[in-house]
């Protein structure tokens, strides 16, 4: 058994995949997973070549949470030295596309993995929800904020004061996840995904995931002007001068990603 947490590959054409590896607890996400999650995303994210990433697990398990036995008898004091989970704002620093591929349990920090990932695409097996009220905690890594925006108050009460989990239709139908596939096409869906992605101009998807995110962030006011200045800002780039050259003259465009 590979004692390492997580493995990447970057074989495929500008897409990197990591996949989380502790099978024999359904990837519970210990703060070694979070340490080497937060640095594989940063180095990939650093690398030019890498035009968009997949974080995805196994068929039964995408992360069945964090890990209750290496928080189990922690002190208050601790946790709150230790700053338990804040490494995972890292996630939030990654300017380049996060496809999260879910199969089987993403319960609690791995629906909250899934939703720090800007495009979540889920097997019809995958069960989201948010269990931490059963342990007599609450969400600590983004639960109670992401799912709210994803899918409203009403259905985050639900999920989150009952844990009861959902199915792949139900997050689709709430707007939390964008596809569900087949299990046995999940990856190949995926991959599909970051591949069409991958070949549009990487400046233009760092912008329209940086004011989308913006708009949870700012009001209405600021955020339009926040996409009407990335906007103009895209005339700056050879990929704006290619994209508008190449429909104009019925050619597919050639991106450079400047
Ligand atoms: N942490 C640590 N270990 C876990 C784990 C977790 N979150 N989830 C599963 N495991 C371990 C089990 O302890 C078990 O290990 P052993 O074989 O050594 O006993 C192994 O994974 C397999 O799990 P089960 O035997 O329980 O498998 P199952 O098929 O019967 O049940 C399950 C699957 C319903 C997902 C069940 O494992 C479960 O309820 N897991 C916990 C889910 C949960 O409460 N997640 C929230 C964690 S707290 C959190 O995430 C806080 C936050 O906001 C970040």
């Amino acid at each position: 058994m590979s004692d390492e947490t997580i493995l990447i590959d970057v074989a495929h054409d500008g897409i990197a995949i990591v996949t989380l590896n502790r099978p024999h607890a359904l990837n519970a996400l210990s703060l070694q997973v979070m340490r080497d999650l937060t640095a594989a995303a940063a180095t990939l994210d650093a690398e030019p070549a890498v035009k968009a990433i997949i974080i995805t697990g196994s068929a039964t398990a995408f992360a069945a949470g964090a890990d209750i036995k290496e928080m189990a008898d922690r002190t208050y004091s601790e946790m709150d030295a230790a700053d338990w989970f804040g490494g995972w704002s890292a996630m939030s620093a990654v300017r380049t596309p996060l496809i999260a591929a879910v199969a089987g349990y993403a319960l609690g920090g791995g629906c909250e993995l899934a939703m720090m990932c800007d495009i979540v695409i889920a097997a019809d097996t995958a069960r989201f929800g948010q269990p931490e009220i059963t342990l007599g905690v609450i969400p600590g890594m983004g639960g109670s904020q992401r799912l709210t925006r994803a899918i409203g108050k009403a259905k985050a009460m639900d999920l989150c004061l009952t844990g009861r989990t959902m199915t792949a239709d139900e997050a689709e139908r709430a707007g939390m996840v964008s596809r569900v596939v087949s299990a046995d096409q999940l990856l190949d869906q995926a991959i599909q995904l970051a591949t069409r992605i991958a070949g549009m101009s990487a400046p233009a998807a760092r912008m329209v995931k940086e004011a989308i995110n913006r708009s949870f962030e700012v009001s209405l006011a600021e955020g339009l002007l926040h996409e009407r200045r990335l906007f103009h800002a895209t005339f700056a780039t050879a990929d704006q001068t290619e994209g508008m050259a190449a429909f104009i003259a019925k050619r597919p465009p050639q991106f450079i990603d400047r």
